[in-house]
């Protein structure tokens, strides 16, 4: 054959399947946006490395069609930039399913973007109540932090503790943590000593933590979004002898994560928190998680990977089930109501409200091979959330 000829056989193939159906070969873009670079770079970094061990461990090809993944970095929590990359992903790059958020202002901001063009929307942490009930194009697979705070103010309530100092990071999941810590502790009779919100990004707490000391509480409950400010949390917790004074941390996992508890050290041990996944989870399907991702990425897994790994699932299942035929409603649809096997154990997006329901464990910090882990020893089963 000449070239020529070779060439017209080619242009051939390819209308023949242009004619068999125009989308087939074309990616399925999810766009993700993410708080790449600044403050909160560590829960970003996990979220992305979740979503492509998710691409690793299952192809990045569904019925056909290649995955294609594009990040955008919103660079910290900042609603403004976070809306303009939304914007972008959807009218120029014509994203089939948006994806990411570690914090709540930025999923806030994507939400009338995405209601507008009607893409559908994976929350991958962000975990302010309100946020899936500003659009019906968007699901939530992380938390929600009344989810994992209220078995916590149970928990203590069991465990007969009756004065509790709160602090809390001063935005949306602080708020919606510490209004479910007092409804749910003080309604059982227990105490809030003190309470202090702190800026979302505090680099000392030292001054906090003297008046926490200071007001003699048996238990600080605690919320600050994952990664830094946990570590400056809990060095002054040691360095003003808190733990000495008898006083304990309770709260939601965030503060004692998988990402940051080595840097934390023994001064982490004995904290109980409640929350939807560790590490140390001890089921077959999380082994091979923690391996796979400890193997690809040389760090430890935390709950934001977990997040950005079903996340991704989600992704895979719609466009497999619409055998790659992409329709945001009908999207919608199968998402409502989607049941995964996450590495947290089984998880649900509520159909009614395309929130989450899981599992929320009660669990301890302590040594396991050399190393602190927060280790599982009770759990909430079927757990919504209940609203603030
Ligand atoms: C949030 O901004 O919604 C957020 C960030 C970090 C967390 C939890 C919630 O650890």
């Amino acid at each position: 054959m000449n070239l020529s000829k070779l060439k017209s056989a080619a242009t051939a193939v390819a209308l023949a399947a242009a004619a068999a159906g125009a989308n087939a070969q074309e990616p399925v873009k999810v766009g993700a946006v993410l708080e790449v670079t600044g403050p909160f770079a560590s829960i970003a970094k996990q979220i992305e490395n979740g979503m492509r061990l998710y691409m690793a461990r299952n192809g990045d090809t569904v019925a056909g069609r290649k995955i294609e993944l594009i990040i955008k970095d919103s660079t910290g929590a900042q609603p403004d930039v976070a809306k303009r990359l939304v914007t972008e992903l959807v009218t120029r790059d014509k994203v089939d399913f948006v994806v990411g958020f570690g914090l709540t202002p930025n999923a806030m901001a994507a939400a009338p973007v995405v209601t507008e063009a009607k893409v559908p929307t994976i929350i991958m942490n962000a975990a302010t109540s309100a946020i899936v009930s500003k659009s019906p194009y968007m699901a939530r697979v992380s938390m929600t932090l009344p989810q994992v705070t209220m078995p916590i103010a149970q928990w203590a309530v069991k465990n007969k503790i009756k004065r509790v100092y709160s602090l809390v990071a001063d935005y949306g999941p602080g708020l919606d943590a510490e209004a479910t810590f007092k409804k749910t502790f003080t309604g059982a009779g227990g105490e809030i000593v003190g309470e202090v919100r702190t800026p979302l990004k505090n680099p000392d707490f030292g001054p906090y933590i003297q008046r926490i000391k200071d007001a003699k509480p048996e238990a600080v409950f605690i919320f600050l979004p994952a990664g830094e400010q946990g570590i400056s949390f809990m060095k002054g917790y040691r360095e003003r002898g808190l733990a000495e004074a008898g006083i304990r941390v309770i709260g939601p996992g965030d503060v004692v994560e998988d990402d940051i508890i080595e840097a934390i050290g023994d001064s982490a041990l004995g904290a109980v928190t409640t929350h939807h996944y560790s590490a140390a989870h001890d089921s077959a399907a999380n082994r091979d998680y923690v391996k796979a991702y400890t193997d690809k990425f040389k760090m430890r897994p935390n709950f934001m990977s977990v997040g950005g790994y079903d996340g991704m699932h989600v992704v895979y299942e719609v466009v497999k089930k619409l055998n790659g035929k992409l329709d945001p409603d009908k999207a919608m649809e199968i998402i409502k109501g989607m049941k995964i096997d996450s590495p947290r154990g089984p998880i649900q997006i509520d159909p009614n409200t395309r929130d989450v329901v899981q599992t929320v464990y009660v669990r301890k910090v302590e040594k396991k091979n050399g190393q602190l882990y927060n280790i599982e020893f009770d759990k909430f089963e079927n757990v919504r959330d209940p609203g603030t």
